[in-house]
């Protein structure tokens, strides 16, 4: 299939089509002719946004419910951007908790929602917000956010995202003052991240997410994982191809040595970055960690050579999990981090090996196993 360049303009048209008057009925024809449905990659869209003219809506986000929005309906439903209702801030701007009544938009009912908004000032801007859009718009899994809609207005752009009640895995991780995450629930966690990755790398035009971390994995309220941030994915190679190459972004101790080294992205370059999230899982460590005696501040140099000595698994595994974990389910999960942390990528598992790997071992009752308590020596050897 040929496509012709689309603007951004005529894309956010397409998207709204349900509410306003716009020729959705000749892109249905037209692709019911087609018989099927080809996703929209960026590449098809010419992201200037100078606003041509909408003149071929052969390629059209047919039955993807996006809501636009008006500014005022965002500042409404966040209590305009309310300090107290903002929920995080990460490279594209603040993230507010807001409601959303059923009265907004015919066929969306009232729910929370997490609202991203640009930060004019940062180093984000209207491409990551449109692929975004793209991504998420068109990628609908169990095991992804669910972007709801967009505002577009002069220089504001804001995302619409369902309100996931955990918030992000980073924050439970390494949240202080309260119970870690049970073995179960980070193998539950790992499972589902793993799911939406697969989902992504699967699909007839494979996606790289390049940006693959704890921040952008968000927990539902049964801890079902929901990886969000498409802004810097990216289509993945098709056909002959191996790789692409592209320049390198993505955050620093996540990205996988051959895309820092040569921009060559594939699919495998998100299994490693998946690898140092389930090292993450397994150690209950930062990525990086200055308050760690140096040779334990990197947290992937430190405990890689540990992940493959079984004997030396009790070194690394988080010390908050008291022992509750099963010794040898813990072993084949920190194999498999080491596998998904390769210095090449052909030895790196696919995520549907991945999942094969993880799904028999989902199944471990924590509250079986008796603490594991530790005892200290005092400073002659002797226990009190
Ligand atoms: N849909 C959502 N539901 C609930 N909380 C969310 C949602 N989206 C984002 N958040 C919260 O907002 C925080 C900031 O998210 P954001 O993706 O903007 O930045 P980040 O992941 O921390 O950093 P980066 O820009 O490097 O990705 C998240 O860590 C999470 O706590
Ligand atoms: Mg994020």
């Amino acid at each position: 299939m040929i496509y012709k360049k689309l603007t951004w303009r005529s894309i956010i048209s397409m998207f709204s089509c349900y509410k306003t008057k716009c020729p959705l009925k000749e892109a249905k024809k037209k692709i019911s002719k087609q018989g099927s449905f080809q996703r929209l990659s960026l590449s098809d869209i010419s992201i200037s946004s100078s606003g041509q003219a909408i003149d071929d809506l052969s390629i059209s986000l047919v039955g993807q419910k996006l809501y636009p929005f008006t500014l005022e309906e965002l500042r409404e439903a966040t209590h305009d951007f309310c300090w107290s209702n903002m929920i995080g801030e990460g490279g594209f701007g603040p993230v507010y908790k807001g409601f959303i009544d059923d009265k907004i938009k015919p066929g969306l009912k009232a729910q929370s929602v997490a609202v991203k908004r640009l930060n004019l000032d940062g180093m984000q801007g209207h491409r990551e917000w449109l692929a975004e859009i793209i991504f998420l718009g068109q990628l609908k899994h169990p095991n992804l956010v669910n972007l709801l809609g967009y505002c577009y207005e002069d220089e504001h752009r804001l995302l619409v995202y369902e309100y996931i009640p955990r918030g992000s895995l980073e924050c439970q991780l390494f949240r202080r003052y309260t119970t870690a995450l049970p073995w179960s629930t980070r193998i539950k966690i790992a499972l589902g991240a793993a799911k939406g990755l697969a989902f992504l790398h699967e699909a007839d035009k494979p996606v790289i997410c390049r940006d693959f971390k704890t921040s952008n994995i968000l927990l539902d309220s049964d801890y079902t994982a929901k990886l969000s941030d498409f802004g810097f994915a990216k289509d993945g190679p098709q056909g002959e191809d191996t790789h692409v190459t592209t320049r390198i972004i993505g955050t620093q101790g996540y990205a996988a040595p051959e895309y820092i080294m040569t921009g060559h992205l594939t699919t495998k370059s998100d299994v490693y970055s998946y690898g140092v999230v389930l090292l993450q899982l397994i150690t209950g460590r930062r990525i990086m960690d200055k308050n760690r005696p140096s040779r334990e501040q990197s947290l992937v140099e430190w405990a890689r050579p540990l992940l493959r000595d079984q004997r030396k698994l009790h070194q690394i595994i988080d010390p908050r999990l008291e022992g509750r974990f099963p010794i040898k389910g813990a072993h084949k999960v920190a194999a498999l981090a080491h596998k998904c942390l390769s210095h090449h990528s052909q030895p790196r598992p696919t995520m549907s090996d991945v999942i094969n790997i993880l799904e028999p071992l989902q199944h471990f009752d924590d509250a079986f196993i008796e603490p594991f308590v530790f005892v200290a020596a005092n400073q002659d050897g002797r226990i009190n």
